[in-house]
């Protein structure tokens, strides 16, 4: 059985696609053993809270320094020992120390094709805005493993989505979530739960 800790930071639509997965079998010997956000308002705690998965929020507002709240993101990960740590819009930088700790053992779904539209400043709608002032016909999203670097880990699966005219970022945005990360994001999961076996 594979143990996975989902890291969010608002809707939690992918943390979503990860439970219905599990639940209709397309995901394999998988178990969330728990769900960390670092905001409190975060809509994915209430999709936790609904399922019944254990959950918590440890927000950098509560403490006094980064470092703390690096030190505490670490431990609160620690805690549900899992085996394998899934970023699903975290929109956190991750802590070097927990990079170290899990390395080869975090993944994160990015919403471009990497290496288009990723690094610093790059995450949410951002990424989209960005896509569309670029005027790229194709799109789509990436899973990858996550190292010290900003979206510079190893793919493990893309997935590419067509750009319509008239697109606004946030229709694109829904699209690249359903047509692709809304996929790959649990087929990943569930070929690293099968590689376990
Ligand atoms: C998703 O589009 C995800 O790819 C993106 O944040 C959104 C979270 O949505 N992540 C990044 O931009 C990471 N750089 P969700 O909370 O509904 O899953």
């Amino acid at each position: 059985m594979l143990k996975i800790v989902v890291c969010v930071s608002g809707g939690g639509t992918n943390l979503q696609a990860i439970i219905d997965r599990i639940s209709d079998g397309t995901i394999k010997n998988t178990r969330i053993v728990g769900v960390i956000s670092n905001n409190k308002n975060a809509y994915a705690l209430e999709r936790a809270k609904q399922n019944e998965i254990p959950n918590r929020c440890i927000s950098p507002k509560e403490y006094a320094t980064r470092d703390e709240f690096n030190e505490a993101l670490l431990q609160g990960v620690k805690d549900y020992r899992p085996d394998l740590v899934v970023l699903a819009g975290f929109l956190v930088n991750i802590p070097a120390a927990m990079i170290q700790e899990y390395r080869g053992r975090i993944i994160n779904i990015h919403p471009s094709l990497i290496p288009s539209f990723c690094g610093v400043g790059y995450y949410g709608l951002k990424v989209h805005e960005a896509a569309l002032k670029k005027g790229v016909k194709v799109t789509g999203a990436t899973v990858h493993y996550v190292d010290e670097g900003i979206d510079t880990g190893a793919i493990i699966f893309q997935k590419a989505v067509n750009v319509e005219p008239g697109d606004t970022p946030e229709i694109l945005q829904k699209r690249v979530m359903e047509q692709a990360e809304w996929i790959i994001l649990p087929q990943a999961i569930h070929k690293i739960a099968m590689e376990k076996e």
